[in-house]
């Protein structure tokens, strides 16, 4: 079987997805920013599963190695069948208001290094002619709330990407995802109140690993949170403007 490249592994999502394609018998390449932690994830699955598993180092603000980062995955595993991106930065709405040095981290690693990095991934995929690529969005990228309109408009921005490049390698039988979950138990969680329906990662992984087999495009997670989000964006805006959301 051909290889599957995780990006943002140390992510609680990313590592339950791993586990979940791991699962299924999936060579994978485990990426993201600390080794160490990778490490003790990549054993664990090639003890658990006995499946192949490689790690590589990557960071997502450093645009100029990505390049060189998605050629070397692709030389050590020969081939890839397809690729998640998992990573993500949170900081919370006051701060990111009142210090734009930390809005822009999150806007870059949620925005602009997704769009570095899939351009560069695209171009191999299409080529290819087959593959998919599952890309991590967010339910709060739907519309844009006084609560977290900045982190939610660097998802809204990364969904718009994803439907065009969706769009692009339908052409090439490329498959793209966007898979959007709504409140998940994980380090970017951890400790926020206000939190409701909150998922476990494992059937986050679970939903995710189905729905890319059966060619889903936007894959809400769980899938109630359609519903939710079909209500919340069909309120009209001279009512949605006076709500504390
Ligand atoms: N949790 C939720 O409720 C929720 C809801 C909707 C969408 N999401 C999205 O789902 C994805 C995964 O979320 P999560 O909650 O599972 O994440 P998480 O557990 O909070 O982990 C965040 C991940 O992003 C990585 N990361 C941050 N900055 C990076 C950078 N510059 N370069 C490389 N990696 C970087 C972290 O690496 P280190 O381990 O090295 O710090 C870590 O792997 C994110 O895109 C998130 O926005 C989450």
């Amino acid at each position: 079987m051909k290889y599957i490249l995780i990006v943002g592994v140390t992510s609680g999502i990313g590592k339950a997805l791993a586990h979940q394609y791991a699962k299924e018998k999936h060579p994978l390449i485990l990426t993201g920013r600390d080794r160490v932690e990778m490490e003790r994830i990549a054993s664990d699955i090639r003890i658990r599963y006995q499946v192949p598993v490689k790690v590589k180092t990557i960071d997502a603000e450093s645009f100029d190695t990505h390049s060189d980062f998605f050629a070397s995955c692709v030389e050590e595993a020969g081939n890839l069948s397809g690729m998640l991106l998992v990573y993500g930065h949170m900081v919370d709405q006051e701060t990111a208001q009142n210090d734009f040095t930390k809005a822009k981290i999150m806007i870059d690693v949620n925005y602009t290094s997704y769009v570095s990095l899939l351009e560069t991934a695209a171009r191999y995929f299409e080529g290819e002619r087959s593959g998919f690529i599952g890309v991590i969005t967010s339910v709060a990228g739907d519309r844009g709330r006084k609560s977290n309109y900045i982190y939610g408009s660097s998802k809204g921005a990364l969904s718009v990407y994803v439907q065009g490049l969706r769009n692009r390698l339908y052409a090439s039988g490329v498959h793209v995802a966007t898979i959007k979950p709504g409140f998940v138990d994980t380090r970017m969680t951890y400790g926020l109140s206000g939190l409701f329906l909150v998922a476990k990662p494992e059937d986050v992984a679970k939903r995710v690993h189905k729905s890319i087999r059966k060619k889903y495009d936007v894959i809400y997670v769980p899938g109630f949170w359609a519903m939710i989000m079909f209500i919340l964006k069909s309120i009209p805006e001279r009512v949605f403007k006076r709500l504390s959301l």
